[in-house]
């Protein structure tokens, strides 16, 4: 009941903190520091969808993300600013492994911090359930590559002709890990 009593009283405080520095000392605090993330939700498929189509060649369909609304087994969030929601990542967490399915940041915010903002949330979440943290990458994503190499993911093999490619081909996966009991 508490519990419950305090997430109310946080979100609210910290919404009304945001609305408050952000209009009267906008110069104050980073566009990051506004950013909140919060568990996605079915109302924001539409805005999520429209970033993934925008963000991927190949992208997920909208039942695909609805699958993932399993609370047990996947993890889904959203990034929003003031105004709207602007990145999501999805993670799945069993059997003491934590796999990040997808992250994605609408491109007007990208290179601001919000991709690095989410990958340090989802550590977080990890670390309370899993040992090690898995995802894949295209060996082109070059950005995204960077900000998992910062983060102390290592590279662990290659999924040969993992992903759809133009013209009907196929693009190599990386695989990458982190030893969560390493993150401090
Ligand atoms: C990859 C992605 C999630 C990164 O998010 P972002 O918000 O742009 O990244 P950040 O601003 O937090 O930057 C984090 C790190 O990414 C790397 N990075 C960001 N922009 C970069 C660029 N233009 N060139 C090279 N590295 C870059 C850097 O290592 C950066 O760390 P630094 O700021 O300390 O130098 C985002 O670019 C994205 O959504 N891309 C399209 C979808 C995608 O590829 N998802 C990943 C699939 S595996």
């Amino acid at each position: 009941m508490f519990g419950v009593l305090r997430l109310i009283k946080d979100f609210i405080t910290y919404d009304a903190d945001r609305e408050f520095y952000a209009k009267v000392f906008p110069d104050s605090v980073s566009k990051v520091d506004l950013m909140r993330l919060r568990k996605m939700r079915k109302a924001d498929l539409a805005r999520v969808l429209e970033i993934e189509n925008t963000n991927y060649e190949f992208p997920w369909s909208e039942d695909i993300f609805i699958d993932c609304f399993t609370p047990l087994s996947y993890s889904c969030w959203v990034c929003e600013d003031t105004e709207k929601v602007i990145a999501y990542a999805v993670l799945s967490i069993g059997a003491g492994e934590a796999h990040i399915l997808n992250i994605s940041v609408d491109p007007q915010a990208q290179g601001l911090g919000v991709g690095r903002k989410i990958m340090e949330h989802l550590i977080e979440v990890a670390r309370k359930k899993a040992e090690t943290m898995f995802l894949e990458v295209r060996p082109s994503n070059a950005k995204a590559q960077s900000l998992y190499e910062s983060l102390g993911f290592n590279e662990i093999g290659v999924r040969k002709g993992y992903y759809p490619a133009a013209n009907n081909s196929r693009e190599d996966a990386i695989m990458l890990a982190l030893e969560l009991s390493t993150v401090f």
